[in-house]
């Protein structure tokens, strides 16, 4: 018998991804508002922007909505490694015509920590999810203290148990076709990462706790296949990025939308883990899983400087194009639009 969390009974059976640094509330509050649940990613917030974003959020929703957080540990900085980096890069500084002797330093990204667990309180949303396993068992404990289910992302049959066993009340299967960072806490072994398809069967036959799917699911015969493979929701990301709500740029919005956006790769250039994205010239050049790159989420820093020059000039050459294997269905529309299409699929599934 499945344990039953009170949550569950008003969770939407359709998820927006959590997407760090293409949205904000307002396309969570679009698809809070159609019925799905919206989430709010809080990965690249400031504790500041944190406060002001969930103002917004609850200001704008009456609906259940979801804030994420990474919960990654923070690495110590290696000189080596920095160092090996900054020489890599060093031919596109010169290129772009920046100075190689001066690159920003920067964590990128934080996890979550006791000051936004402080912010966070306040406003007890409905859903926390968190991305790279769970944060610390006293944290965990004080989220769930507000009556929040608490979600984590498993790419593993071994994750999901350990999510489990550690006060998960719902695992979302990221199966490999997924756009952005792989969740994967547990190993950094490639080869363990699986497809949704294979995955999600085998998550839900292992846990006794609900299961969320995610990874290349970009239509409404895509929602119905993980509901007959036994989702209990999906979590859809990359099928938004086009919508009126994201904040992707145009350049990232027309990659998404051309044949290119068919060939993506898992690569650690851009922030230090793997993540997917279109294959562009960073990626070619170097290899999309070049270990010269420093530990998450110090390699962003360096890069950041050539991507905002190059992007000047009009080129995603340096510019992290996460995305999921099936952008096909990357269109101009409202949230709304989409969120209803995937609802409508669900229920008559
Ligand atoms: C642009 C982008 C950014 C992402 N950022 C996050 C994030 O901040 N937190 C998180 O838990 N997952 C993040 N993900 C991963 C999603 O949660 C999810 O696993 C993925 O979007 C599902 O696959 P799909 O993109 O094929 O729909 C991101 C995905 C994309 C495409």
């Amino acid at each position: 018998m499945k344990p039953h969390h009170r949550l569950l009974d008003i969770l939407p059976p359709i998820v927006q991804a959590p997407m760090a640094g293409v949205q904000n509330h307002r396309l969570a509050v679009a698809v809070c508002e159609a019925g799905g649940l919206g989430s709010l990613p809080a990965a690249m917030l400031s504790t500041s922007d944190l406060q002001s974003e969930l103002q917004a959020l609850k200001q704008s929703t009456q609906s259940p909505y979801n804030v994420n957080f990474f919960c990654h540990a923070t690495p110590t900085p290696d000189a080596a490694r920095e160092l090996a980096w900054h020489q890599a890069l060093a031919p596109y500084y010169r290129e772009l015509g920046l100075d190689p002797e001066h690159i920003p330093k920067g964590p990128g990204r934080v996890p979550f920590s006791t000051e936004a667990a402080n912010i966070l309180e306040a406003f007890r949303p409905a859903v926390v999810s968190f991305h790279f396993g769970l944060p610390t068992p006293e944290l965990v404990a004080r989220v769930k203290s507000w009556g929040s289910l608490v979600l984590s992302s498993a790419t593993t049959v071994h994750e999901a148990l350990w999510l489990q066993a550690h006060g998960a009340d719902a695992i979302i299967a990221q199966g490999l076709e997924a756009g952005g960072h792989r969740g994967m806490f547990l190993t950094e072994d490639l080869s363990t990462q699986i497809g949704t398809f294979a995955l999600l069967p085998q998550i839900v036959q292992a846990v006794q706790v609900p299961v969320i799917a995610a990874g290349g699911i970009a239509s409404p015969a895509g929602v119905a296949a993980a509901k007959a493979l036994g989702a209990a929701a999906v979590q859809i990301g990359t099928a938004y990025l086009c919508s009126h709500e994201a904040t992707t740029s145009a350049l990232h919005r027309s990659v998404l939308q051309s044949p290119t956006a068919q060939h993506t790769a898992l690569t650690t250039l851009f922030s230090g883990r793997p993540a997917r994205g279109v294959v562009n010239r960073l990626m070619r050049d170097l290899g999309p899983l070049n270990p010269v790159a420093p530990a998450f989420p110090l390699a962003t820093a360096a890069i950041a400087p050539l991507r905002t020059a190059a992007e000047a000039a009009g080129s995603s050459d340096f510019t992290p194009l996460w995305s999921g294997q099936n952008a096909s269905a990357c269109c101009h529309l409202p949230a709304a639009d989409i969120t209803r299409d995937f609802l409508q699929a669900w229920v008559s599934a």
